[in-house]
């Protein structure tokens, strides 16, 4: 039997999406291997019903799971608002981490501006993010902004250009005002759009995400159970996708700056 230590990372999203969350990792744990499953062919999840989420999530980490990990980010808020619980209960030993839209460090470093959470229509509707809500609601002016389709672009490898910012202008500038302080990123897709969105926002709109704060606790978890190596070494970086397109992967590796 290998070492589980010397097992990879597993990193799972709808799409693309948690390649932003990775990337993150990446850099934290410079001496890992990992692995990572987009199901593209079932995107986008944040329309879906969530019973159908869990389920897509279950099948793409018991792949996972067959390839072997020591550890792993469901690095799709979506999936995590679904799934994530039923998980925990599935696999208690496993060193697992979920994302959830970055609210509570939003709040806690805002100057008292409003602050927009861009995320799917599922994860918005879900009992999680309610909970989220009713909780930073008594310290800040929040508004939930429902993005569907914003993902397709990412997955397509649109992430500037006109049709982006005809998107933005529909469906994000309805909530924006002058109060607008911060823009939570709450779906791992969208940080790839940030070069574009904080141009369209102008520069005195923050642009938040989980992306970090997700990885670090993973780390965290990791470390906890002795999972990581200290010593440096040369690492395999494996990116699998259920579409069967070649361009899937190559876009994947590109995001990552690979
Ligand atoms: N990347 C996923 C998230 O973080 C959502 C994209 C989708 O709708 O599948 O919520």
């Amino acid at each position: 039997m290998s070492n589980q230590k010397d097992l990879p990372i597993g990193f799972m999203d709808s799409g693309l999406g948690g390649l932003s969350v990775m990337r993150e990792a990446l850099k934290l744990m410079p001496n890992e291997d990992f692995i990572y499953y987009g199901d593209s062919a079932n995107a986008p999840y944040g329309t879906k019903d969530p019973d159908l989420i869990r389920d897509l999530t279950f099948r793409v980490v018991d792949q996972l799971l067959e390839e072997g990990i020591k550890g792993l980010a469901i690095a799709c808020n979506t999936a995590t608002s679904a799934a994530v619980r039923y998980l925990r209960q599935m696999y208690p030993d496993l060193p697992l981490v979920g994302i959830e839209p970055a609210i509570k460090p939003a709040v806690e470093s805002s100057h008292g501006g409003e602050i927009l959470v861009m995320a799917t229509p599922m994860t918005i509707q879900q009992d999680k993010f309610q909970k989220l809500l009713a909780i930073y609601r008594q310290d800040a002016r929040i508004l939930p902004v429902p993005c569907a389709g914003l993902m397709e672009f990412v997955e397509k490898g649109d992430l500037d250009g006109e049709f982006l910012d005809a998107y933005f202008k529909e469906h994000l500038s309805p909530y924006l005002s002058k109060d607008t302080e911060t823009v939570v990123l709450g779906c791992t897709h969208y940080p790839f759009l940030k070069p574009h969105l904080q141009e369209f926002l102008g520069p005195d709109i923050r642009l938040i995400d989980g992306s970090y704060g997700t990885s670090k606790e993973l780390k965290r978890r990791l470390e906890e159970k002795d999972l990581l190596h200290q010593e440096e070494r040369e690492r395999t970086i494996t990116i699998k996708n259920s579409l069967p397109n070649p361009e899937m992967i190559e876009r994947s590796y590109k995001l990552l700056n690979m």
